[in-house]
């Protein structure tokens, strides 16, 4: 049986993180793509670490590094994590044009070896940066995913079993619309921690403070960090995406995809509910929201498309 194989582009901390998440999986080799330019040597660096991480660890995945693109060729999965990362204070749409042009450089360049992929985005301004992945690689809409509603939703789940004081694993809620701070939609009329609804469990502050504290998610954490963005939850929500797909797990999950009607929006990236598995995006599923979150999750995918009218 081929082995399975999953190229990732940008090699930085979240690169780096995804990597050594994937290559324990052991269910798919892994090629580490950069630009000797910007990395110099330093994927090849990590991922000769890594693969010797494999005795300890107990995997058989082989990794390696390319600063080209015949190494990546007939990937099964690419995902794109190439571009700055925001700075501390700066908002992830800061970094729309400079971004866009390296995903439409990079995922030119990675669909022409390896045409049947599935793409999965990472970059941000990440639901502009999947149109910009979508025309660079021509690939149909079920094969280019954006990966933010799964990261908003961690971060939303770890705050809401925080504060009820259950594991985060039972705590079922997601995270949908944009992936910016101002228009991400945490659904908290359908959470439910345990079967009970959210709204039974804590106060209305309680829900209000917590719902802020995800929506500036990924902002508190650069600021703590000072430099750079988060990467230990962006790869594990990112991995969990290309497993499902890798093994046609099936699974449910919010991330960013062109919408084709769902929520009375038409031909934008917005996130809502997901089926990942062989191919990629299986089907979408449509939550029943309240009349504030849908208006919400309407301005959202109306911000993305200003944001996409901006592209050069
Ligand atoms: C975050 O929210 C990097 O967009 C990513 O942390």
């Amino acid at each position: 049986m081929a082995r399975k194989k999953v190229t990732i582009i940008g090699a930085g901390m979240t690169g780096g993180a995804m990597a050594e998440r994937l290559i324990e999986l052991d269910i798919c080799d892994v090629v580490l793509q950069d630009d000797p330019q910007f990395a110099g040597t330093m994927h090849h660096g990590k991922a000769l670490d890594e693969s010797q991480a494999a005795v300890w660890r107990g995997f058989s995945t082989r990794i390696s590094a390319t600063d080209g693109w015949d190494d990546t060729a007939d990937s099964d999965v690419v995902i794109c994590t190439a571009g700055a990362p925001r700075k501390p204070g700066m908002s992830r749409e800061e970094l729309l044009n400079g971004n866009a042009e390296i995903v439409r450089v990079k995922i030119e360049a990675a669909a022409k070896v390896s045409p049947n992929a599935v793409l999965v985005v990472f970059s941000n301004p990440m639901d502009a940066m999947c149109h910009v992945a979508m025309k660079a690689s021509g690939f149909p809409r079920e094969r280019v995913i954006g990966q933010g509603g799964m990261l908003d939703s961690a971060r939303y789940r770890y705050f809401v079993a925080d504060a009820v004081g259950v594991s985060p694993l039972d705590v079922h809620g997601y995270v949908i619309g944009g992936h910016t701070d101002t228009t991400m939609v945490p659904v908290v009329s359908q959470t439910r921690v345990g079967g009970v609804p959210l709204t039974d469990l804590l106060p209305q502050d309680q829900i209000d403070a917590l719902v802020a504290r995800s929506m500036r998610g990924g902002a508190e954490i650069g600021e703590l960090l000072k430099v750079g963005s988060a990467y230990y939850a962006p790869s594990a929500a990112t991995i969990a995406m290309v497993k499902s797909v890798l093994l046609d797990q099936r699974r449910l999950m919010p991330c960013s995809v062109l919408h084709q009607g769902e929520y009375g929006i038409n031909g934008v990236f917005s996130g809502t509910v997901c089926q990942l598995g062989e191919g990629g995006i299986q089907r979408t599923f449509e939550l029943p929201l309240s009349d504030d979150e849908k208006s919400r999750v309407v301005a959202a995918a109306e911000a993305t498309r200003a944001q996409v009218a901006l592209l050069n």
